[in-house]
């Protein structure tokens, strides 16, 4: 799945929510999260965002690793 990372937080730019065709991209206080069971990979959010806040998790460096975790338990706190 792709992921959202630090980047996003008190960007909140949301344009990547209209180029998700399946419309998992929610928002949540302080960014916007990737729900990762219904990302099906396309990538067409990844060069919309302004601050390259979208990372495909084969991608993710250490730094950003941590937010692999963080997106998942967004949608598991509901
Ligand atoms: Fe949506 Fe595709 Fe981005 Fe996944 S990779 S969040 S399905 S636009
Ligand atoms: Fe955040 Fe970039 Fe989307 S700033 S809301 S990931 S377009």
């Amino acid at each position: 799945a792709y992921i959202i990372t630090e980047p996003c937080i008190d960007v909140k730019d949301g344009d990547c929510t209209l180029a998700c065709p399946v419309d998992c991209i929610y928002e949540g206080g302080r960014m916007f999260y990737i729900q990762p069971d219904e990302c099906i990979n396309c990538g067409l959010c990844l060069s919309i965002c302004p601050v390259d806040a979208i990372v495909y998790d084969m991608e993710l460096t250490d730094e950003m690793r941590p937010f692999e975790k963080i997106n998942r338990e967004f949608f598991e706190e509901v």
